[in-house]
């Protein structure tokens, strides 16, 4: 008789956008006339920039030629990609990264769950709280989180490092050791950063007490500041700690086309063996790449239309941040998040609770957002919005919301 893997059993509850979806769908029923706006779910509305719907359509003619068809992809992603990432998002940045420390994938959710199988299931990981969901159930699937506390909505095994009004929505130095540490900035939930000077103290711990920091810089387009590292190999020594993860959902509109990279520096190393050979192999035996089209579309993103293009589009989302982000404040919340990230962090007002403040605002302004509570503990009592919307929706909505 076969066995599941039990691991999945201990997870809690539905995911939170879709008991998000079933309160939206159960109030959309019962108010039918209700006009309702939806700044909850991270994902983008404005259509692909020409550059790239230019590159997918000639790559796709290319596929309709014998020439120029291709089939499966090289392991590790087109070389005209990862020649072009290596050369924009890391040279020009001053950042010693080659082309092939750089493993083309669908996105960051899959590597960013996926990451956790080269490592052993001893390992103890460290989160931020609140945190994106993804880094700790793949981790309750690999059984490597301990028991569930219903109470605290916490794992035994897990160290939680909370991200606070007080330290800035920023996390401190744990005081049990990890052995992973997964880190996002900018930061998804709270939209929070940290400086270049705080990031290199994260790498020189790492590096001194043998952990590996998982860096997710989903969001870096979105960075305006100037002591805000775009990428962790800004910091001396991360090459030796940490592997970074990107994706082209959030700085190029590609949540539906699905594009993204993994970097693991050859440096970084358990003994001798180094983690880039690890997922190599993996990738080379459970991927077969990301779609060749996808590829030249992403290759379109670093073209000089392309950064001129993204570069409006980012401005476009950042915008509604700014939106948001006065509009509240103006009507007197708790704001954070909004300058380099395309989420607003709210404190719930008059002592709310995340899901009361949610329900209050579906029902009297019929605009979603997302409770802070569903990231983690720490995240209760906070609420998300996220910039993605239309700036009309977004005007919107936030008028509404200064209105109750
Ligand atoms: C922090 C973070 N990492 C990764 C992802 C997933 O990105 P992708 O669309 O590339 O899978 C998201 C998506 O919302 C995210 O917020």
């Amino acid at each position: 008789m076969f066995k599941i893997n039990e691991e999945y059993l201990k997870l809690p509850g539905s995911y939170l956008f879709s008991t998000i979806a079933k309160k939206v769908a159960a109030f959309s029923e019962e108010n039918p006339e209700a006009k309702i706006i939806r700044l909850g779910i991270g994902d983008v509305t404005q259509q692909l920039a020409t550059a790239i719907i230019d590159a997918l359509h000639k790559a796709v003619d290319e596929m309709g030629a014998a020439e120029t068809f291709r089939g499966y992809a090289p392991d590790l992603g087109y070389e005209f990609l990862r020649n072009a990432i290596a050369e924009n998002d890391y040279k020009a940045r001053g950042c010693e990264i080659a082309a092939d420390e750089i493993f083309i994938s669908d996105g960051a959710k899959c590597d960013s769950g996926n990451i956790q199988e080269i490592f052993s299931k001893d390992n103890k990981i460290a989160v931020c709280d609140p945190v994106y969901p993804v880094y700790v159930d793949t981790n309750v699937m690999a059984g490597r989180t301990g028991t569930y506390d219903p109470e605290r909505e916490t794992w035994s095994d897990v160290i939680y490092m909370p991200c606070t009004k007080e330290t800035n929505f920023a996390p401190s130095l744990p005081k049990e050791t990890p052995d992973l540490i997964y880190l996002c900035f900018p930061n998804n939930p709270t939209g929070s950063t940290i400086t270049k000077s705080q990031l290199q103290e994260w790498v020189d711990y790492a590096n001194k007490n043998g952990c590996v920091i998982i860096y997710d810089a989903a969001y870096e387009a979105y960075i305006s500041e100037a002591d805000v590292p775009h990428s962790v190999y800004e910091c001396e020594g991360a090459r030796t700690c940490a592997i970074e993860l990107r994706s082209f959902s959030k700085n190029a509109g590609f949540t539906g086309v699905r594009l993204g990279f993994t970097v693991i520096p050859k440096e970084l190393k358990a003994g001798s063996v180094s983690l880039h050979s690890l997922w190599a192999r993996r990738h080379g035996t459970k991927y077969n790449g990301a779609p060749y089209i996808v590829q030249r579309a992403g290759e379109a993103v670093y073209s000089e239309a392309g950064k001129a293009q993204l570069k409006e589009q980012v401005a476009y989302y950042m915008r509604n941040a700014a939106y948001i982000k006065n509009g509240l404040k103006d009507a007197g919340y708790e704001v954070s998040g909004g300058v380099n990230a395309p989420y607003i962090w709210l404190k719930a007002p008059g002592g709310m609770t995340s899901w009361e403040f949610f329900d209050d605002l579906l029902r009297r302004a019929h605009v979603v957002g997302t409770p802070g509570s569903g990231f983690g503990p720490s995240g209760e009592t906070y609420f998300r919005l996220t910039a993605f919307g239309s700036y009309e929706n977004t005007v919107e909505a936030i008028d509404r919301i200064k209105a109750l």
